[in-house]
């Protein structure tokens, strides 16, 4: 699978025509058009018509998510179908709790999207969502949802379901977010990081994401055009990152290497899985540089 990065998943209110024609000059990977909780009950029906118009108009090299009020909802099957049928790449499903949750989510999606091609994400903002982790990592192994792209922390909903607070560097929430890592991971898909609200605060917000980033999340949630270049760069290999990466690979590639597991470069042991980790690191930087073309390109 070709890598794809999803340093910055930028969320815009569907009801926010404004926002929705400004996405298209922010440089984030993804964008997630709203139609949960940034819209009010009232607006429900004129955002879905402003997502759909939109996404016909298109976003470029954006990848585009829609996000659906929750499967319990009234709204729910407006949604999906508003989604599918728009040409989204794929739908953000929020509060999901349990793995009956999510098997019936692929089974709506799956009965509407005849090309198997629209993504599912599921966003991990619930108490039940990450106690239920262990049961959903292993039903996902055994092919539960087969378009699952990924997890998304909604941190702010998790802090108003359980009284935690976001500050001191998310101490109280670091358990809940390295779970979603690990259930990301063993089933083989994206983990991205909570929002960061102060959107005027940039030192909080570089904090927040190196924790994310140290973490293992591949990307971040955000809600401002501000935040894009910040995370785009700090989830981006540094140079540093780039070059190390190209010495191993380099060291492996060596004849006197060839039969050997581990060796010694620069004072540090190397392992054939530190040289898997760095070509992961050339692979999205490539990606990201192809990227950067298509923007410029004005793809
Ligand atoms: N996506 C695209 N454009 C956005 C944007 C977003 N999320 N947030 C702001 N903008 C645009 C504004 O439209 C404005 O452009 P304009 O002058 O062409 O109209 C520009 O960026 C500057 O916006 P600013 O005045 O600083 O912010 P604001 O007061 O208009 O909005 C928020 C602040 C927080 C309400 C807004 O950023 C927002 O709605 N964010 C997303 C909220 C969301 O989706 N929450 C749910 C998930 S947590
Ligand atoms: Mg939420």
């Amino acid at each position: 699978m070709p890598v794809r990065p999803r340093r910055t998943l930028l969320y815009v209110p569907g009801s926010h025509i404004r926002a929705l024609h400004k996405a298209r000059q922010v440089p984030c990977d993804t964008l997630i058009l709203d139609l949960e909780d940034a819209v009010a009950p009232d607006l429900k029906d004129a955002a879905r018509q402003h997502i759909r118009h939109a996404v016909e108009q298109g976003f470029g090299y954006r990848e585009v998510l829609v996000r659906m009020n929750a499967p319990s909802s009234s709204w729910f099957a407006d949604d999906l179908a508003m989604a599918v049928n728009s040409g989204a790449q794929g739908i953000v499903i929020p509060k999901m709790r349990t793995v009956k949750d999510a098997q019936m989510t692929a089974h709506a999606l799956g009965g509407i999207d005849k090309t198997g091609k629209v993504l599912l994400w599921l966003m991990i903002e619930t108490p039940e969502a990450v106690l239920e982790a262990p049961f959903l990592s292993r039903a996902l192994r055994e092919g539960l949802c087969p378009q699952l792209a990924g997890f998304i922390m909604g941190t702010n909903d998790l802090a108003k379901e359980t009284g935690a607070r976001s500050g001191g560097g998310r101490a109280s929430m670091q358990h809940w977010l390295s779970t979603c890592v690990l259930l990301a991971r063993s089933a083989g898909v994206c983990a991205i990081d909570g929002v960061f609200n102060a959107f005027d605060d940039a030192v909080g917000f570089a904090a927040e994401c190196h924790q994310g980033r140290k973490m293992g999340f591949d990307g971040k949630t955000v809600i401002h055009p501000q935040q894009v270049s910040v995370a785009n760069s700090l989830f981006s290999p540094s140079a540093a990152e780039i070059m190390e990466a190209e010495r191993i690979i380099l060291a492996f590639s060596l004849p006197e290497n060839a039969g050997r597991g581990a060796i010694h470069l620069d004072g540090r042991m190397a392992e054939r899985l530190h040289a898997d980790m760095a070509q992961r690191t050339l692979d999205l930087d490539h990606a990201i540089k192809a990227r950067d073309v298509a923007a410029n390109d004005g793809a």
